[in-house]
């Protein structure tokens, strides 16, 4: 069998043994290192953090997630189809990309006649109830793809062309009081 005569459990200065045996093999009782003991506790109170970061306080979701990337990538799709109806443009109007791009818009070409909160002023109001010529998303649309040349809106259609303008669409939709 071994030629080495089996060693005593312990000798001075080595760590001890533990007691129990199995197949033949025994093993040191051993402290655990500090680093191994750190990453231990350490990852444990990270899990604690973390559950209640994602899943208490903001209540990160992934299927929240892929519904809003898919419906901004629904709503960049018709942004840029150039066939617009209103339940496009209505989509469009709950789309925080479109709605970006359309306020972009709105703040350099329509602010100085409609006014910062789409209040009217040389233009009309954009957030009442009175709507001179239809409150449809299409009909918002063909205002500004055609204005009102003798009213003194103008044709906005040919200067942004249709993204553009489809996009300023969906933010004047957004910044309507909810009826
Ligand atoms: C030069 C001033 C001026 C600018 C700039 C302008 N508008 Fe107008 N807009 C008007 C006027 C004036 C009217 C009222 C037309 C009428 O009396 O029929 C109007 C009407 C409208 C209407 C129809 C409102 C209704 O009650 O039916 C919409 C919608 C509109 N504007 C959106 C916009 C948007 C969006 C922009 C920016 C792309 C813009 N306008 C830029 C002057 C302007």
């Amino acid at each position: 069998m071994s030629e080495h005569p089996p060693k005593s459990p312990r000798e001075p200065g080595e760590d001890p043994v533990r007691p129990h045996v199995f197949d033949g093999i025994s093993e040191y009782d051993k402290r655990l290192p500090n680093w191994w003991l750190a990453t231990l506790y350490g990852s444990i109170i990270f899990s604690v953090f973390y559950w209640m970061v994602t899943q208490q306080f903001r209540r990160i979701n992934d299927g929240d997630q892929v519904t809003a990337a898919v419906q901004e990538i629904r709503a960049a799709k018709l942004a840029s189809s150039g066939s617009y109806d209103d339940s496009s443009l209505l989509e469009m109007s709950r789309t925080a990309s479109v709605l970006a791009s359309g306020a972009a818009t709105y703040q350099t070409t329509c602010v100085s006649c409609h006014g910062p909160e789409l209040q009217g002023g040389i233009g009309a109001n954009l957030v009442d109830a009175t709507w001179l010529h239809g409150n449809k998303p299409t009909e918002i649309l063909r205002v500004l793809n055609e204005g009102v040349l003798t009213k003194g809106m103008p044709a906005w259609g040919p200067v942004l062309g249709p993204k553009k303008t489809a996009e300023v669409v969906a933010f004047v939709l957004s910044k309507q009081p909810a009826s």
